[in-house]
């Protein structure tokens, strides 16, 4: 029995799912993606070939490598997604040169792939809802989990122009200092916030699926090993039982 019960504690402990990270404090906004819906990596594909690509790469993503996970044919990848000629056996490489990037935002604009992994889901979330105005930087916007960041707000036209609420609060040292609390809308953009919401999360989920393409097979896997696990466990408890019953 006690093998029994070993067993399925040892299950249990390899079933519990991996605690994700998370950053402590500040300003941050949660999302649910789920890398399973073949639909929303689509979108979320499309619109970052769309809106994304004139300026990042996901150099470790072959633009075949989408052809089953996102149920796409060949022929969909090049009409929908491959804008500059390239093959469909090439990595998703953006057209821009890297020193010229470099040069007209005073960073280059990183590769993608591991985005993901690096920040998490919640983020990147934050980071492409979290742009506003801001005079004093010369794109004229700021964001909320990235200070001085020097990507200009493409999504601006998408999402509307928002200012940041403020509320002072005072350091254990006892200074006192101003800290964002929420985002407001001051100008509409074409989405509504709603449209704008999913809009993001289907590119936070295309951008979860790039960081661990493998995640879904590795979990499909996991459930049989679990389950053979549990087999075993039963087999070594009668197996047990049935050497001692001659002892006896
Ligand atoms: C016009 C060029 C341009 C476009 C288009 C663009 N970006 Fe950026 N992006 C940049 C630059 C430049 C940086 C580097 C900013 C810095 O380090 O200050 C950046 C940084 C980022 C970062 C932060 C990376 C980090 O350091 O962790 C993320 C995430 C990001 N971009 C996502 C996107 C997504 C998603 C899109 C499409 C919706 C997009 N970007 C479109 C230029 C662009």
């Amino acid at each position: 029995m006690r093998t029994l019960i070993l067993g399925l504690l040892f299950c249990a402990i390899a079933w519990v799912p991996q605690a994700h990270a998370s950053e402590g404090g500040g300003f941050m906004r949660h999302v649910k993606v789920d890398v399973a819906d073949k639909a929303a990596l689509q979108r979320g594909a499309r619109d970052f070939a769309n809106y994304c690509m004139g300026c990042h790469s996901l150099s470790y993503v072959r633009y075949l490598q989408l052809e089953k996970p996102l149920g796409l044919s060949q022929d969909d990848i090049k009409k929908y997604l491959i804008f500059n000629g390239v093959k469909v056996g090439d990595p998703m490489v953006s057209s821009m040169p890297a020193a010229l990037a470099a040069k007209w935002f005073g960073k280059a604009p990183p590769d993608l792939t591991d985005e993901v992994r690096v920040r998490g889901t919640d983020w990147l979330y934050t980071y492409l809802t979290g742009f506003y105005l801001d005079k004093a930087r010369p794109t004229g916007v700021n964001n909320v989990v990235f200070p001085n960041v020097g990507m200009p707000d493409v999504v601006e036209n998408l999402q509307g122009a928002q200012v940041p609420e403020y509320k002072e609060i005072t350091a254990p040292d006892g200074t006192k200092e101003k800290v964002i609390v929420g985002l407001k809308q001051v100008s509409p953009g074409s989405m509504t916030p709603e449209q704008y919401h999913h809009w993001v999360r289907d590119i936070v989920t295309f951008l979860a699926w790039t960081a661990e393409p493998n995640k879904l097979e590795r979990e499909h896997l996991g459930v049989w090993i679990v389950l053979l696990m549990i087999l075993f466990s039963v087999v070594a408890y009668f197996l047990k039982k049935a050497y001692w019953e001659d002892i006896h």
